[in-house]
């Protein structure tokens, strides 16, 4: 009746922004994204008869904040009836603050509570399961370059390129660690509901995650640049533009921009992206990658840094 999971967090290249079916949580674009090594989540469930109700431990201490969405995922894959169960929660980087902890949180908890159950369920499924949780979360399943493709009726995750096969850098700069004041399951829906640029990212994200693709395959790293940049600002100007404004930068999230464009000018192999917070994620080529951590650490308004290669997707710990 018990099951340890660890899962690791994703970043997007090609963002997924939006839902098609808010109930089923079904994005209404494909994604691609990186796994990462370094950062990581370990969930711990187990189901206990005699206990009333469920509970949650962050870093070892009670903390219900996540509890409501970590039970609902409990009861999709134990059923509604399922025993009451213990959930232990340990993660390495800080959380809500548009780090992926939610992927790395949900991939996790999805097969550690699959193996507590005792079910036995393939990756596509486990996945699915995951990603209704939180849409970035079924990416974590896997490892690598991820591609997350929207089917008639579900998503269905595949690793385009195995970590080993382009190992990049991946440096985290972080510009604050308090929680985001919009989470992003309310935010895409604000975006869907009044961004005028919406439909024009709907349209247009076949093209880019195409461009991707090919870069990936190719190994292209200034395609994969351009491209990933490029998706990221269109969807940070669909929440500029939304009513309310959703704002997640701050000045040294800018600055951490400035910092990438000074870096490319000196043929630096490095670009930037950003999620629904403020944080800005360097990917580099691995030879670059402490010329870029140096420069990004020397930005003012930088915290805090984190380097991370490209890792593997979840994995059970014990058996149940
Ligand atoms: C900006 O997966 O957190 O990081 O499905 O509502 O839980 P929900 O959203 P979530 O959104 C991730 C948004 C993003 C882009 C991405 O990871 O693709």
């Amino acid at each position: 009746m018990q099951g340890t999971a660890i899962a690791r967090p994703n970043i997007a290249l090609i963002k997924y922004w939006g839902k098609r079916d808010t109930k089923r949580n079904l994005p209404a674009v494909g994604s691609i994204s990186i796994t990462l090594r370094e950062l990581f989540t370990r969930m711990a469930v187990e189901f206990d008869a005699s206990l009333g109700a469920d509970t949650l431990t962050v870093n070892g201490t009670p903390d219900n904040a996540m509890l409501p969405r970590l039970a609902s995922c409990l009861d999709r894959i134990a059923g509604p009836d399922r025993h009451r169960a213990h959930i232990a929660s340990d993660c390495n980087f800080p959380i809500a603050a548009g780090l992926a902890s939610s992927a790395s949180a949900f991939a996790a908890i999805t097969v550690a509570a699959a193996a507590a159950a005792g079910k036995e369920l393939e990756r596509d499924s486990l996945a699915s399961l995951a990603g209704q949780a939180s849409g970035s979360a079924a990416r974590s399943l896997f490892g690598g370059f991820v591609e997350l493709k929207n089917m008639d009726d579900d998503i269905r995750c595949a690793t385009i390129l195995d970590a080993a096969d382009w190992p990049l850098s991946v440096i985290v700069a972080i510009t604050e660690t308090g929680p985001k004041a919009v989470g992003s399951t309310e935010a895409m829906e604000i975006s869907r509901r009044t961004s005028p640029f919406y439909s024009t990212w709907i349209q247009q994200q076949e093209q880019d995650l195409a461009t991707a693709r090919s870069a990936i395959a190719e190994r292209d790293f200034e395609k994969l640049a351009a491209v990933t940049e490029h998706n990221c600002l269109k969807m940070h100007s669909i929440m500029w533009a939304s009513r309310p404004p959703l704002v997640y930068w701050n000045a040294a999230t800018m600055r951490c921009l400035e910092t990438v464009r000074q870096l490319q000018g000196q043929s630096l192999g490095v670009f930037f992206t950003i999620d629904a917070g403020p944080q800005v994620k360097a990917v580099c080529l691995p030879e670059h990658s402490d010329a870029v951590a140096n420069a990004l650490r020397a930005t003012a308004g930088v915290t805090d840094l984190m380097v991370t290669g490209l890792g593997d997707g979840a994995k059970l710990e014990t058996d149940a």
